[in-house]
């Protein structure tokens, strides 16, 4: 063939680079860069000029090599095989791509994401005759305890002729074939950058609860939407992200590590796979994808992890799963875009951010939300990015660009994390959008009265804050037995209601029964304790309470034990300040 799609390279600029004499290229197609086949993407066409931003190093490629067009976009191979599984940003699986070039990752490698010769057992859930279109599920097969449920390819649809029996297949059998004589495999392919269709989105009605009780109480997600956590070094981006893979109420968890400095994603790689799934006593990696990006990978590799993270979490939404997808840290991203745009010499816009940066994190977050896929399943990706302004400054544009996008908004605080307050998660900077939507269900399925004891929760944190500031002003005499009990309740919703251990294992997560418990008790503290200082008690007589101690212990109490617990704690707020008072009438 003369009619090759070949080019040269003119122009190499850290990862990006410039190819002259690529008649017949398109937008977005993957070319291989070198003699060594490096990896790349076509970001922008001029002409035959292509300029292409490559997923490996680009050291010692040379102009006047060769770049040739693969035709295709940058696509995921999605089936079977991937749980458990770590990824880099192009899907090639870490473990592989190590057995193919030794410890040193070579470059151009070509390996499969998907394990090819493993054979797994279809149990078909469709026969002859029947119609399929686009995400119908043909079957299942089981991975690890998932059901994994083999789906139709999204484009394709049509008439059953034939369905394989139950037994085991590799990816690359035949596992169904139409009418029109289209052979269905249990694995197909899709690009990165499109979205998978669906039939609609539905609009979002149910939480996506985490565990994390300041989140889910205070700044709750639903399911299918999407959260920022913004927040300096060391604030607890990363705990936060792996208590909510952990805990969250979803089938699936796509990790993205876009990283932050080399050592910290391999920590995550370390941590991860030792993490125990709370549903089933074994590896959370049985249901975890990780896609791995250190900070010494090339930057361009970065953009790639998020479409492919994406993808996957959209795959499993079309089986009709509830998908949790972490990006850590889509700063990482957001500084690779700066870098690759101003090495293309583009007009730079805010902090020499490229001037499409909010509509690249924009498309990002959009493809979170909750469906109803074209077969009539119901599933939701529900997206936490985390994000990280430099000196916690939040006005940077990749702060201010999330939290335009995003409906809650988890504010960590270095000062907060520095007196060891966690989550590090500020109350006074953070917000959630969807509170008002998930009142109905709050007040159904938590409590009726759950909006109002929010309500309620947050005005006391709020009077204690300003309380501080006369304190600090004037000192603690200036305040009134009522203010000082403001004090004291406020302190105890900081310390025993807002915090939670991430490493406790009881305390790590807390379902909405024990919240609703926890709050009940705090807000009957107040309630009697300020009944009393009305009847008599001194505020001395209360904060020397036994029960406050009780009332610091609940969050530690077992889920099993806890509603006991609870009744024993408001038994005793029913009389011990009511003695008090009366102690002092006397
Ligand atoms: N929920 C939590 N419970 C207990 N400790 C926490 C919690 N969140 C953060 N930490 C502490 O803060 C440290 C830094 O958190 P990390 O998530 O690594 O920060 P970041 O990712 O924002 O740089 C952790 O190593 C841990 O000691
Ligand atoms: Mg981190």
């Amino acid at each position: 063939m003369t009619q090759t799609k070949q080019g040269v390279v003119q122009n190499i600029a850290g990862p990006a680079v410039i190819a002259g004499g690529m008649y017949g290229a398109k937008m977005y197609d993957i070319v291989r860069v070198g003699q060594e086949r490096l990896v790349g993407e076509i970001i922008r066409l001029d002409g035959d000029t292509a300029f292409v931003q490559v997923y490996e190093d680009t050291s010692g490629l040379t102009v006047g090599e060769p770049v040739e067009t693969t035709g295709l976009p940058l696509s995921v191979e999605l089936g079977p095989g991937m749980l458990n599984g770590i990824y880099d940003g192009i899907q090639r699986p870490l473990d592989k791509i190590r057995e193919a070039s030794g410890d040193f990752i070579a470059r151009g490698i070509e390996v499969s994401s998907l394990d090819r010769t493993k054979r797994w057992a279809f149990t078909p859930g469709v026969q002859a005759g029947d119609t399929v279109t686009g995400s119908s599920i043909l079957g299942t097969v089981p991975e690890f305890s998932f059901t994994h449920k083999i789906l139709v390819p999204p484009e394709v649809q049509g008439r059953l002729r034939w369905v394989a029996d139950a037994g085991e297949y590799t990816i690359d059998d035949t596992i169904a074939e139409l009418e029109d004589g289209t052979k269905l495999r249990m694995a197909h392919y899709w690009p990165v950058r499109a979205s998978r269709p669906v039939a609609r989105k539905l609009d979002p009605s149910l939480p996506f609860l985490t565990g994390m009780r300041i989140l889910d109480v205070l700044f709750p997600l639903v399911m299918g939407g999407a959260a920022a956590i913004p927040g300096p070094f060391g604030s607890g981006k990363t705990v936060t992200q792996q208590s909510v893979a952990k805990y969250g109420n979803a089938d699936i968890v796509v990790y993205v590590g876009c990283g932050e400095r080399g050592n910290e994603m391999t920590d995550v790689l370390v941590e991860f796979p030792e993490l125990e799934d709370p549903k089933t006593g074994g590896p959370l990696m049985h249901r975890t994808i990780l896609i791995a990006n250190t900070s010494n990978m090339p930057v361009a590799a970065r953009e790639a992890s998020v479409y492919t993270g994406i993808t996957l979490a959209e795959y499993f939404r079309d089986q009709g799963y509830s998908v949790s997808l972490m990006a850590d840290s889509t700063s990482r991203w957001a500084e690779a875009l700066r870098e690759i745009s101003s090495r293309l010499e583009e007009m730079p816009a805010e902090e020499g951010y490229p001037p499409y940066l909010g509509a690249k994190l924009a498309a990002f977050y959009e493809r979170a939300g909750a469906v109803t896929t074209l077969a009539g399943e119901n599933g939701a990706v529900s997206v936490i990015g985390a994000v990280s302004p430099a000196g916690g400054d939040m006005s940077e544009p990749v702060t201010q660009a999330t939290l335009r996008i995003t409906g809650a908004f988890w504010r960590l605080d270095a000062g907060l994390a520095r007196r060891r307050h966690f989550p590090a998660i500020n109350w006074n900077g953070s917000y959630s959008l969807f509170t008002p939507i998930l009142d109905s269900w709050y007040r159904e399925n938590v409590g009726q009265d759950f909006p109002e004891l929010r309500q309620r929760i947050s005005n006391i944190l709020q009077q204690e804050a300003s309380l501080q500031e006369v304190v600090q002003l004037v000192g603690p005499d200036a305040l009134q037995d009522q203010e000082r009990l403001v004090i004291e309740a406020g302190r105890m919703l900081r310390q025993d209601f807002l915090q939670q251990n991430g490493f406790d294992p009881v305390d790590a997560s807390a379902s909405m029964p024990k919240n609703y418990g926890l709050m009940k008790m705090m807000l009957k503290f107040y309630d009697e304790a300020e009944a009393a200082l009305r009847n008599g008690a001194t505020i001395d007589d209360i904060i020397q309470n036994p029960v406050i101690e009780k009332l610091s212990r609940a969050r530690y109490v077992a889920e099993g034990e806890f509603m006991a617990y609870g009744e024993g704690v408001m038994d005793e707020l029913d009389v011990t300040f009511k003695n008090a008072a009366k102690g002092v009438t006397a």
